[in-house]
């Protein structure tokens, strides 16, 4: 048995045809009233998912060629609707799922965080999950009020700091300090409800939250650094890890990695969960299924475009100041998603950029199939990784889409006994580490 769970974008829904999706609806001009994103979380609770997480970035890319244009006629990475805002909605419109928002270490303030998802693990009734990140533009600094972001490694102490200033505020609250007593006329215990008074090289805040202690009391901790120091962030302080590893050899080598790192903390490795990003082309037929990969490879103009996006935003390199007929240059860096540009590197070789971003997309394993053959496949994977989970993406979405996945490839996948049939728990942490 394995766990499910979603990478959501808050961004424009398909706009134009695609090979994943052959229909135009009005989504994409709708997509702002979040109605489509209800829908969304719906289909993922009826299909098993345990969570949906929504991405975040706090900018508009405009590092390729100096301005926007690849950014917003993409789409991928603005415009862009804020999670934390979102997810009480979503919260409203769902019983059991799981829901995961992304804010940043590096910009936001720890009281305004702890307060924000106190309020939505409230209103979750215990759902909710924080995908922390310490963010990786400078762009994004600069709508801040910094200069540059600060260096790759610092934003890691920076996160840790981060953290445990969010917990001290989580803490503030006992678990008994409610009384609501009709007897005594007191509502809260003042005894029960204590400063927090954290002092860090970064931060500093008094406290007490004035939000009352929350069903889980501390949002499930999602991240998805995959630098060293990134895993080690991630072993030390999470419940659930996203990562992209290349295969079968790598997501396992990944696994193993985190869960050793996870026990020289002297945490148990079975309270982590890591799920590897895919994007299945489902077919009606194999054969079907082979058509939308070849459309998808095919359309390589678009591709190499979209790739160029993906570099701005999150690695804020411009990919124009290099020969596209050459190999990407083995000495970029970047201070943003440092471990995503290694792997680029080794992933394209001695292809040049041209080549090797006009092709592909982004999934840890190819999976172009039938449902059945994917179903098939995902468990043979799953056996010889030791688990946890999938993490489905796609982007731009569709209904078309959502519906290949959770009323064809879901269905395939509980029929052989590999995804929840239900939610045995209340609160996401223990659904994560029980599936039913
Ligand atoms: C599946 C996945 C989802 C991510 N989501 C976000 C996100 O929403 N916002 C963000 O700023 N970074 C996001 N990241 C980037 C990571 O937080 C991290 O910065 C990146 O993987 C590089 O890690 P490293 O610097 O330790 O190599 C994501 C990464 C992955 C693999």
């Amino acid at each position: 048995m394995f766990q499910l769970g979603w990478f959501g974008n808050l961004t424009a829904p398909e706009w134009t045809a695609s090979p994943t999706s052959p229909y135009v609806t009005d989504d994409a001009t709708n997509w702002m009233d979040g109605r489509f994103y209800i829908d969304q979380a719906r289909n993922l609770e009826r299909a098993g998912f345990d969570f949906l997480m929504l991405e975040d970035s706090l900018m508009v890319p405009d590092m390729y060629r100096g301005n926007s244009e690849m950014a917003l006629k993409h789409a991928r990475y603005a415009p862009k609707l804020d999670p934390v805002v979102a997810a009480s909605m979503l919260a409203y419109a769902t019983e059991h799922i799981g829901i995961i928002c992304t804010a940043s270490t590096t910009f936001y303030n720890p009281f305004q965080l702890a307060r924000q998802f106190a309020t939505l693990d409230h209103l979750t009734r215990g759902r909710i999950g924080w995908n922390m990140v310490t963010s990786s533009e400078d762009r994004a600094a600069q709508n801040f009020g910094m200069d540059k972001l600060p260096e790759h490694d610092l934003r890691y102490e920076m996160a840790d700091e981060f953290k445990r200033a969010a917990e001290a505020l989580w803490d503030s609250w006992d678990e008994d300090a409610i009384t609501a007593s009709p007897e005594t006329g007191y509502y809260a215990d003042y005894t029960k409800v204590h400063r927090a008074d954290f002092e860090g090289r970064f931060y500093k805040t008094r406290g007490p939250l004035n939000v009352p202690r929350s069903p889980q009391h501390y949002p499930v901790y999602c991240q998805a650094g995959g630098s060293p120091k990134g895993r080690d962030f991630a072993a030390k302080h999470t419940d659930l890890i996203l990562n992209i590893p290349n295969g079968p050899e790598e997501m396992k080598a990944f696994r193993d990695d985190i869960r050793k790192r996870a026990e020289g903390f002297g945490r148990n490795p079975d309270d982590i969960k890591i799920f590897f990003v895919i994007l299945p082309l489902i077919g009606e037929t194999e054969e079907h299924a082979r058509e939308i990969q070849d459309e998808w490879n095919g359309r390589k103009e678009t591709n190499f475009e979209i790739n160029m996006s993906h570099f701005e935003a999150t690695q804020e390199i411009d990919m124009s100041v290099f020969d596209p007929d050459k190999p990407l240059p083995a000495d970029v860096t970047t201070n943003g998603h440092q471990s995503t540009l290694e792997n680029t590197k080794r992933a394209w070789g001695d292809k040049t950029i041209r080549e090797a971003a006009s092709g592909g997309r982004i999934s840890s394993l190819p999976l172009v199939g039938t449902a059945e053959t994917v179903a098939d496949e995902m468990e043979a994977v799953m056996e010889y990784v030791g688990g946890d989970g999938f993490l489905i993406y796609n982007q731009p979405m569709s209904r078309h889409y959502i519906s290949t996945i959770t009323d064809a490839l879901s269905p395939a996948l509980r029929r052989r006994g590999l995804i929840r049939s239900g939610f045995k728990h209340q609160l996401l942490r223990d659904n994560l580490r029980d599936p039913a």
